[in-house]
Order: C-alpha cells, then sequence, then structure tokens
C-alpha cells in the first residue's frame, strides 16, 4: 500500500512520518511541503535518520493521502486525492462538523467542499469502527475532543449525566502548531499558564455536536447537553489533560455509584487497544509519544458531580496516531499496526 502526506512539515505532518516510516504494511512514498520543496526530508527532519524521502510540492498517486494541512486548503487538496481515487484522512477541521452555517460561524469562511460532507466520517475508531472501515473520506478528531469525547462517550451512552458539561482542558505548545507567533515563544510559556479562548474556541462546536450525537443515541429522556469550553496553554511540549464535570442524573450519588460508574467504564473500552480506564489520576507524561487515552472517572458525592480526567499526546492519539489507526480500520490491518509504542516516561 502506497501512502502520501500532505504538507508533512508541520508538527501533525512531520508526526505522520515519523509513525508511517516505520509502520510495517504500508510505505511512505510521498510527502508534500511548501517551502520545503525540493528538499530532503532527513534535512529538515533530522531525527527521521534513514529515509530518502524528497518533498514534492505536488502529491504523487497514491492508496491513501493523509492531509496535515490548516483548514481550507486542506479541503481542497482533499478534493485532489481523492479525484485520483486514494482513500483520504483529513487531519484538519473541514470535515469534522457536519453543518456548514456552523463551519462558516467558527471558521469565518463558506466551506470549501460541502458536498463532500455527507461522506466524511468523523475518525474516532473507538466509537465510529464499522463506519471507517468502507470509508473513503474520514475527518480525523481535534486534539481536545478527542480527549473529552472519549473521557465522557461512556456517561453519554448510558445517561448517567445531563445538562451542562464543562470541559477545562491543559495543553501543551506543540497544540499551537510549528508556525511562529507571539503567544508560543518559550519565555511567553515557560514557567506560565494561561486561558485562552474564553471567547470561543473552534473546537467547542466540535465537541458539542459529538456529544450530543452520544447523547441523542441513548434512550433518549435526558435531552441536549450543552459544552463550556476552556482551554489553557501550559509549559510543556506534548500532551493535553482535559477535566470534564457533569451533574449525575442520579441524586444523590449512592456510595455504590463509584465503583459502579469504573466498571461501566472499564465495560465500554473492554477489547479497545488505546483507551484505558485506570484507577488513579492519570498525567500527561503517562501518554506522551504513544497512542493511548487514559480515562479516571471519579464521583464527586458532596455536588452529585461526575469528574472525568482524559489524558493524550495531542500528535499521536490527539493527530498523527489516530489517524494511522483510521487509516490500519480502513485497510483491514489490525488496529494497532505501527501504534505499539509504550509511552516516554520519564
Ligand atoms: N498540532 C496539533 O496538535 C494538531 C492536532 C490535531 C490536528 N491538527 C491539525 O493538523 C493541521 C496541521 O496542524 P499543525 O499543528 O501540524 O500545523 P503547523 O505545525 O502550524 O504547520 C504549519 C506548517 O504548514 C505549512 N503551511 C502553513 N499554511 C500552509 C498552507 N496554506 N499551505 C501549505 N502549507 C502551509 C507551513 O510550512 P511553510 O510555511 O514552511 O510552507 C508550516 O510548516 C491543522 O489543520 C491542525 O488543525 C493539529
Amino acid at each position: 500500500m502506497r501512502v502520501g502526506i500532505i504538507n508533512v512539515t508541520g508538527y501533525a505532518g512531520v508526526e505522520l512520518a515519523r509513525i508511517l516510516l516505520r509502520h510495517p504494511e504500508v510505505e511512505l512514498v510521498s510527502v508534500t511541503g511548501r517551502s520545503a520543496a525540493g528538499k530532503k526530508l532527513r534535512e529538515i527532519f533530522p531525527h527521521l535518520v534513514d529515509t530518502e524521502l524528497i518533498v514534492t510540492a505536488e502529491l504523487d498517486r497514491v492508496d491513501v493521502a493523509f492531509s496535515a494541512l490548516p483548514h481550507k486548503d486542506s479541503a481542497v487538496e482533499c478534493l485532489k486525492a481523492l479525484e485520483a481515487e486514494a482513500r483520504v484522512i483529513d487531519l484538519s477541521a473541514d470535515f469534522r462538523l457536519t453543518d456548514t452555517a456552523v463551519y462558516k460561524a467558527w471558521y469565518g469562511v463558506d466551506h470549501p467542499a460541502p458536498e463532500h460532507l455527507p461522506e466524511a466520517v468523523y475518525g474516532l475508531v473507538e466509537l465510529q469502527r464499522e463506519r471507517i472501515r468502507t470509508a473513503r473520506l474520514v475527518a480525523s478528531p481535534g486534539c481536545y475532543p478527542t480527549s473529552a469525547i472519549l473521557g465522557l462517550a461512556p456517561a453519554l451512552k448510558h445517561e448517567l449525566i445531563e445538562g451542562q458539561i464543562i470541559v477545562d482542558s491543559k495543553s501543551g505548545v506543540s497544540g499551537a502548531g510549528r508556525t511562529l507567533s507571539l503567544t508560543t515563544h518559550f519565555s511567553e510559556v515557560n514557567e506560565n499558564t494561561q486561558a485562552y479562548g474564553l471567547s470561543g474556541h473552534r473546537h467547542q462546536p466540535e465537541i458539542a455536536q459529538e456529544l450530543n450525537k452520544l447523547a441523542a443515541a441513548g434512550a433518549g429522556a435526558r435531552g441536549p447537553v450543552e459544552v463550556l469550553f476552556v482551554p489553557h496553554l501550559i509549559p510543556m511540549i506534548r500532551g493535553i489533560l482535559s477535566t470534564c464535570y457533569a451533574k449525575l442524573a442520579e441524586i444523590p450519588a449512592r456510595p455504590e455509584l463509584q465503583a459502579e460508574i469504573r466498571q461501566l467504564y472499564r465495560d465500554f473500552y473492554a477489547g479497545e487497544t488505546f483507551v484505558k480506564v485506570t484507577d488513579a489520576p492519570p498525567q500527561t507524561k503517562h501518554v506522551a509519544g504513544s497512542n493511548t487515552c487514559l480515562v479516571y472517572p471519579v464521583v464527586d458525592p458532596r455536588t452529585n458531580t461526575l469528574v472525568v480526567i482524559s489524558c493524550i499526546d495531542n500528535l499521536v492519539k490527539g493527530a498523527a496516531g489516530q489517524a494511522v489507526q483510521s487509516m490500519n480500520v480502513m485497510l483491514g490491518l489490525p488496529e494497532a499496526t505501527g501504534l505499539r509504542q509504550l509511552g516516554l516516561y520519564p
């Protein structure tokens, strides 16, 4: 199987290259870049020590194309790849939101390819495995949404919570990408913590869309959920830790509820390679460099609140790793092929 990466020079693109160059069942044959076109990939990224790939302006013919371009430009390149009969996995936000009016409101432009939205499958493998298997176009989820949705899916599916959900997330700086900006300078980020996106972050409608799909799939009486999302930037490179809060549907919380919910989460993710329910609050260090999502649900009986802590590496499970997980499913390969690496510690 021949695979290619559109825009290898961003953090998501180069992380895809790191994973795909060691994938035993596919060959990375083509990588594109704008300013890097014509250069050797390993000259730009010396950690990719043994590849002879040259960055090109246009993608070669491939079976599977990954796009790691910014939104809007990404959709345009995805269409070209679809026309060339590749199956496409888009890491940008272009095919994640199902409503073009919502896309325009948050991204400020008309959707570049609305006719392809109906066929796009949201690439959260644990929840969409069957649809991904036959998909031609996969919209790989955003990094914050991945952590929040995996943390809350069992609770919503089983109608344990209702009303407003608060998602309080901390992210490392690589989530903001490789493009230079004042807010990601070392001296702005180091020994500092800042909330941002308080007037609205583009991942909020994505989280709300997917959580409401889950809420609607329950027995039905609970109604839609509201999502309040506040992201924070913290002084580390990789990682997202989301702490999610929601009122329990069953009030007051019985003493046994804690153990029941932990078991329900374990049953929900039983058999999953990449989502694990932990017995202690997970930390970003536990997942750095791996495709794992660690989830820890806990009941606060004083306020009848379910608190769920969810940790991922934003560049692996939040981007390149889960895109490769989708590719494995699309190609009928074992889902963990090329993704077995454990977290880096310390
Ligand atoms: N970072 C994450 O954690 C993460 C997680 C999930 C999804 N994503 C998504 O993945 C995509 C890439 O994100 P990223 O964080 O990897 O970005 P990034 O590191 O900021 O990538 C920027 C790179 O893309 C090139 N570039 C920028 N605009 C371009 C354009 N219009 N056309 C061609 N090349 C362009 C730039 O290269 P030159 O200027 O040198 O050409 C630059 O090297 C985005 O859609 C993002 O939403 C990112």
